[in-house]
């Protein structure tokens, strides 16, 4: 761990608790702790998002491998388990190398590992970086053979998890940094809010223990008092705001050490730890579209609860006809 993201989470963390309401960014919940629990909510059988965007991905690989093209650099922005991209390499013959960029570095490099061992013609070139700010991007080496387009990956939803003008900030920044590229987007479609319900608050407890491991988190590196017995779990769907809010709760008026300050806690008070937006199709196409993409295919499920859009930088007629 650097001690840039340490301190990075440590003002974060204490940005939050002196605000009104307290509110912090979702990222700080994937340290490598964190990426575990989220690795195991993907198995939840009532978190359905991560099994019906590799269904669609199975389902249509093939389309989407003819999207991308050959000799492909693929870029994964926040890359968790490599399982969706095994999926693809399936139907990939020649991408020429892949960089998953995220925020948890240790993850990160045991992901690489595996994924080296599986398909040692790949060349995988992780990149521990937060994709929300400007980072280095890695040479490619010469004589490495003939080079396709960038393709862009935020899967998962993770576009979700952005606050709307984090969002567009975000298209557009991906649009600059590669020109004639495309991007493919996955994202959880609004519905039913019993499913969504369901998913967020899991009858194992996984997704509590993933959101309580944030305090345990700050307990292990900002020197936190953190009594993680006495706050719980509560996630809730907004139909209006067309998101589900995730909180930590506390059970009791408490006064909580963090980084050597004192904050107090109400009954009841919370900390805002995520909020995972849920789309229309339409909606997103102009999000997109705002930022300078032009939409391509989209492909769901046969339930329309998940979707995956392809985004081109230029316009392409052959899309129309693939
Ligand atoms: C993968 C980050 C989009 O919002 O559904 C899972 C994270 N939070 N359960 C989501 C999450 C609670 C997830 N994202």
């Amino acid at each position: 761990m650097s001690s840039g993201s340490l301190s990075a989470f440590a003002h974060a963390f204490t940005m939050a608790l002196d605000g009104h309401p307290r509110r912090i960014s979702p990222k700080y919940l994937y340290d490598a702790e964190g990426s575990a629990w989220f690795a195991r909510i993907c198995e939840l059988p009532e978190y359905y998002l991560t099994r019906t965007e590799i269904s669609i991905l199975r389902a249509f690989g093939r389309e989407i491998a003819h999207c991308i093209g050959q000799h492909a650099e693929l870029i994964e922005f926040g890359a968790g388990p490599s399982t969706k991209l095994r999926v693809l390499l399936d139907h990939l013959q020649t991408p020429m190398r892949y960089c998953p960029v995220d925020i948890s570095g240790e993850h990160l490099k045991s992901e690489a590992r595996r994924l080296k061992t599986d398909h040692p013609w790949l060349r995988v070139q992780p990149i521990e970086a937060d994709f929300m700010r400007p980072f280095k991007w890695p040479a490619v080496r010469r004589g490495s053979g003939p080079r396709g387009r960038r393709v862009g990956m935020l899967l998962g939803s993770s576009l979700g998890n952005f606050e709307p003008d984090e969002a567009r900030a975000f298209l557009c920044n991906v649009h600059q940094m590669m020109p004639g590229g495309a991007m493919l987007i996955g994202v959880d479609l609004v519905k039913d809010p019993s499913v969504l319900h369901a998913a967020y608050n899991d009858v194992a407890g996984v997704t509590a223990a993933f959101n309580l491991n944030l305090l345990a988190r700050a307990n292990r590196e900002l020197n936190a008092t953190f009594d993680v017995g006495r706050f719980f779990h509560h996630a809730c769907y907004r139909p209006d705001e067309r998101c589900v809010e995730m909180h930590l709760v506390s059970q009791a008026r408490q006064v909580v050490q963090v980084c050597g300050y004192d904050f107090l806690f109400d009954e009841g008070e919370t900390l805002h730890t995520e909020t995972s937006r849920k789309f229309t199709i339409s909606e997103l196409q102009h999000l997109a579209s705002s930022c300078g993409w032009h939409p391509g295919p989209v492909w769901t499920d046969v339930q329309g609860w998940f979707a995956l859009q392809w985004l081109e930088s230029q316009e392409s007629r052959h899309l129309l006809h693939a």
